[in-house]
């Protein structure tokens, strides 16, 4: 495996894309492990890699708004999206274009596609070619948001990291259907549901999206597979979090810690964060670091239900083993 600093030439990644080997590459959200789109066998071993289901279909990404040859029609609501949040952590799933490769779709007639808001990114896909992604850790466990994830998770099955530092926002792109009569949010991410709606006006939103055991359908293929958990067992404090049952768990539990929105009294084992964004940023490391500490318990709470501490909570009752509050 090739590691490369974020000042080396590409030239290595886009020739190991061009070769039918796996590249991982930072974007603004988390990294992610690529293929070159239009490279089935590239494509399989992405699935092979990270220990993926074969029907949980890949992001493909492009470097700007020309869809021609990948989805057969770009609606007016995907056109208002893609001008307002492209690049950026936006995933848009339309119908896929006949020509276009199915291996990324997992046999689906759609393709998801997102264009991402990092020079490293981009440079990559104008060199090889648009570039089928899932983030780049093992199945189950946390996206990684940093270089040294990716190795820790994938080592060998990588032929080049690029490494480009921690992500900015540290949380998935946002996913919006929009194959259908109106669009339907199927992944809350790093752009808050109010922001699309701001911009295309009210969409619905996947049942998945607010209860991770929602009866999950056809369209939110990835939605029924346990995500982003750590080894710890999580407890999610539901609703504003109170900081009494807080400290009562703690001395209950003297090995656990917290992850707290919100003043946390200067408590040793609680690390508090101002906002969404700065817990958003930081979660998924954090789940690694405690992990590696063996810290058997983690605490979260004081997450609000609205913006992107709506994302943060879907990835939380998701690793949750229980709720409290
Ligand atoms: O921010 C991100 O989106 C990151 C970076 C690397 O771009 N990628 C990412 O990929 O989170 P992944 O594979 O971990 O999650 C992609 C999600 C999955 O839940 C998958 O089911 C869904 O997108 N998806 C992909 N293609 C789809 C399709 N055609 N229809 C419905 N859902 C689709
Ligand atoms: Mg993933």
């Amino acid at each position: 495996m090739i590691i490369l600093g974020a000042d080396a030439s590409l030239a290595p990644a886009i020739d190991a894309l061009r070769r039918g080997e796996l590249v991982a590459f930072p974007t603004e959200t988390v990294y992610g492990l690529g293929a070159l789109a239009t490279d089935p066998d590239a494509v399989a071993k992405v699935y092979a890699a990270k220990g993926r289901p074969s029907d949980n279909p890949l992001i493909v990404h492009v470097a700007d708004g020309d869809l021609s040859g990948v989805v057969e029609h770009v609606s007016e609501a995907a056109r208002a999206l893609i001008q307002a949040f492209w690049p950026g952590p936006l995933t848009l799933v339309a119908r896929r274009a006949p020509g276009f490769p199915d291996a990324v779709s997992a046999g689906r007639d759609t393709v998801a596609v997102r264009c991402p808001d990092h020079p490293l990114a981009l440079e990559l896909i104008r060199g090889a070619g648009p570039i089928a992604a899932p983030s780049a850790n093992r199945s189950g466990s946390p996206s990684p948001t940093r270089a040294e994830h990716v190795v820790a998770d994938l080592g060998e099955a990588v032929a080049v990291v690029v490494d480009g530092g921690p992500c900015a926002h540290g949380l998935e792109s946002t996913i919006v259907d929009v194959t259908g009569e109106r669009p339907l949010v199927l992944r809350p991410g790093a752009i808050p549901i109010e922001a699309v709606e701001a911009c295309i006006g009210p969409v619905e939103v996947h049942p998945s999206v607010d209860a991770p055991d929602a009866a999950t359908d056809a369209r939110a293929p990835g939605m029924r597979y346990r995500h982003y958990s750590p080894s710890a067992e999580v407890w999610l404090f539901e609703g504003p979090g109170d900081p009494g049952l807080l400290r009562t768990l703690l001395r209950r539990h003297p090995r656990a810690r917290a992850l707290w929105i919100g003043a946390s009294e200067g408590h040793a084992r609680v690390e508090s964060f101002p906002d969404a964004e700065a817990l958003g940023h930081a979660l998924y490391a954090r789940f690694r670091s405690l992990d590696a500490e063996r810290v058997p318990l983690i605490f979260v709470g004081g997450v609000p239900a609205e913006q992107l501490g709506r994302t943060l909570l879907n990835r939380l009752r998701k690793a949750a083993s229980r709720t409290v509050g």
